[in-house]
């Protein structure tokens, strides 16, 4: 049991994982898309988790995204994360360097004393292409330590928004909108129920992988994102924890 000092958002905290039968939620004050310092917030408090959670030899896989990346931001050098070790939990998406999930894992391990592996794919790739990275013996050793990973940590994103940030073409949007995509994480869109409609061939984690991980922690935040966040949740593994602001919570808490 992850334990938080007294907030004033503990009744919604409690209710809202009541709610969603998951591990915990955590909430912050505030509103992501309104306010760029709840998105520090958010990385807060999973840098505290992580602090708390991760022990010697333990892998943590990471996601990009700019909301990953205030996590970065957050950690602090600890003398037992020196034998953690930061994985991306798949290769790079789009183009903004700095939000890449190799990028992440780097940056989190430099900050708070662990050690880091990269996996320098792309992350959507051809069944082809596919077939060969995957046997390629350094890549092959990575990904087997990601699908391993004791901790995962990855964003939720609105399935339009995280389409156009990948390039993907007009015709194959239009698809997405068609059957009813509304919330992405890592490559799995998801519809209003949670169900994968839509899911890129990606080199890396996938969606099932989670079910062995002894944490999940999902970060994400705003208003625009409350949705999304929604309709992920419906089929998040148990031991996921959400961490979110109290503008998602009031949003989610009200739909019930
Ligand atoms: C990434 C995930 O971590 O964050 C994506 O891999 C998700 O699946 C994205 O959609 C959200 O990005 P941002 O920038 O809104 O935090």
């Amino acid at each position: 049991e992850v334990i938080k000092e007294w907030s004033g958002l503990n009744d919604k905290e409690i209710n809202m994982t009541k709610m969603l039968q998951i591990e915990k939620v955590l909430l912050t004050y505030g509103d992501t898309d309104k306010d760029e310092t709840v998105k520090s917030e958010l990385g807060k408090e999973v840098a505290r988790l992580i602090q708390v959670l991760a022990n010697g030899g333990m892998t943590i896989a990471v996601t990009g995204g700019s909301t990953i990346s205030t996590v970065a931001d957050a950690l602090k050098k600890q003398q037992h994360m020196s034998d953690v070790l930061f994985v991306p939990a798949r290769g790079g998406v789009g183009t903004d360097m700095k939000f890449q999930a190799n990028t992440l894992a780097a940056r989190m391990a430099e900050e708070s004393g662990a050690t880091y592996q990269t996996l320098y794919v792309p992350d959507v790739v051809g069944e082809d292409m596919y077939q060969s990275i995957i046997k390629e013996p350094e890549i092959k050793q990575v990904l087997t330590v990601i699908k391993k990973a004791d901790i995962v940590i990855h964003g939720i994103g609105n399935a339009l928004e995280m389409a156009e940030r990948r390039g993907t073409h007009t015709e194959n949007i239009k698809e997405l909108t068609e059957s009813g995509a509304i919330a992405e994480a890592f490559g799995y869109y998801f519809n209003e129920e949670g169900k994968v409609v839509h899911r890129l061939q990606t080199v890396g984690l996938q969606l099932e992988d989670l079910q062995q991980a002894d944490y999940v922690i999902a970060v994400a935040g705003g208003s625009t994102k409350a949705k999304a966040i929604a309709a992920y949740m419906k089929q998040a593994p148990k031991q996921t924890i959400l961490v979110t602001d109290e503008v998602v919570a009031e949003e989610l808490l009200k739909n019930n």
